[in-house]
């Protein structure tokens, strides 16, 4: 049987396991997918250890995403636009490829499950570390009218906007005031440490959308506070958890799963 699994540091509240058995089961194919907890220093020798244990391919969770973009042998355009990998193939000659599925999950979950269309419209990510520096690429390519990146360290903004082409502006998170948006992406971990965003009121336009790249039991503050602000639509990370795992399930096995309703058995 063809083994899988998923690399991260913490992992057992992963749910890809779940997922990917669904669509084993679905498409009626023969694998195994497995939690592996990796000590922060120990993914080279990690990767090492699952050639020969002949895994096939591995997804890839926080903290490791960037870091194991340095260690592929080849890797994607997505991958290089994103410099993280998510998605890594174990070639039968020992190489390992790399691949990063997050952008298209992203835009899969928001254009298709929730009909949301980004072209034209005025986009706020906020945050400047892995996660959204996973989706930007994907959002670009969709011709937004204008996109702002607001992080708690204005800095890291300011060089992450300088790192894409386009008209990108960047500022911190206390100098959003006056403006309106019509998606707000969170990509920061403030829920994952149940800390609030402090962000001003008023930052939707009517019809807007919120999307939390967290998720979990609940809803996350942040969405809580978007609903109070009036946003139309309130979206969090599980169906991008979905979408993600399903395009790495294609890359591995070259079939498509379907994804609806499986956020509703694995919720
Ligand atoms: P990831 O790879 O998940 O994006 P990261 O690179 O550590 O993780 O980035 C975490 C992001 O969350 C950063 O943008 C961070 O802001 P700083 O760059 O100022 O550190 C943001 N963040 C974390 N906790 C936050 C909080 N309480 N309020 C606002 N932003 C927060």
């Amino acid at each position: 049987m063809d083994h899988y699994g998923v690399i991260g540091n913490p992992i057992q509240h992963s749910k890809s396991p779940e997922i990917f058995k669904l669509f084993a089961n679905q498409t009626q194919q023969l694998l195994i997918y497995e939690r592996i907890l990796v000590e922060k220093e120990s993914l080279e020798a990690e990767l090492s250890k699952l050639k020969t244990r002949h895994f096939k391919g591995v997804n890839v969770t926080l903290p490791f995403k960037q870091q194991a973009f340095a260690l592929m042998d080849t890797v994607s355009e997505r991958a290089k636009q994103a410099q993280a990998v998510n998605t890594i193939t174990l070639n039968p000659d020992g190489t390992l490829s790399g691949d990063n599925t997050d952008g298209i999950g992203f835009i899969r979950d928001l254009t298709r499950n929730h009909r949301f269309d980004i072209r034209g419209k005025k986009v706020l990510l906020l945050g400047a570390g892995g996660a959204i520096r996973g989706v930007m690429p994907a959002i670009l390519n969709e011709e937004p009218a204008a996109m702002t990146i607001a992080n708690r360290t204005a800095e890291k903004a300011i060089a992450l906007a300088k790192s894409f082409s386009g008209n990108i502006q960047a500022c911190g998170l206390s100098a959003l005031n006056t403006q309106k948006f019509d998606l707000v992406v969170n990509g920061t971990s403030a829920s994952l440490h149940a800390e609030d965003l402090a962000l001003p009121d008023g930052l939707f336009n009517a019809g807007a959308c919120s999307y939390d790249m967290v998720y979990g039991k609940g809803q996350t503050p942040y969405l809580q506070w978007s609903e109070q602000q009036g946003a139309k639509v309130v979206v969090d990370g599980s169906g991008m958890l979905i979408e993600q795992a399903a395009e790495s399930f294609y890359l591995w096995r070259g079939t498509r799963p379907v994804t609806q309703g499986i956020c509703e058995v694995i919720a």
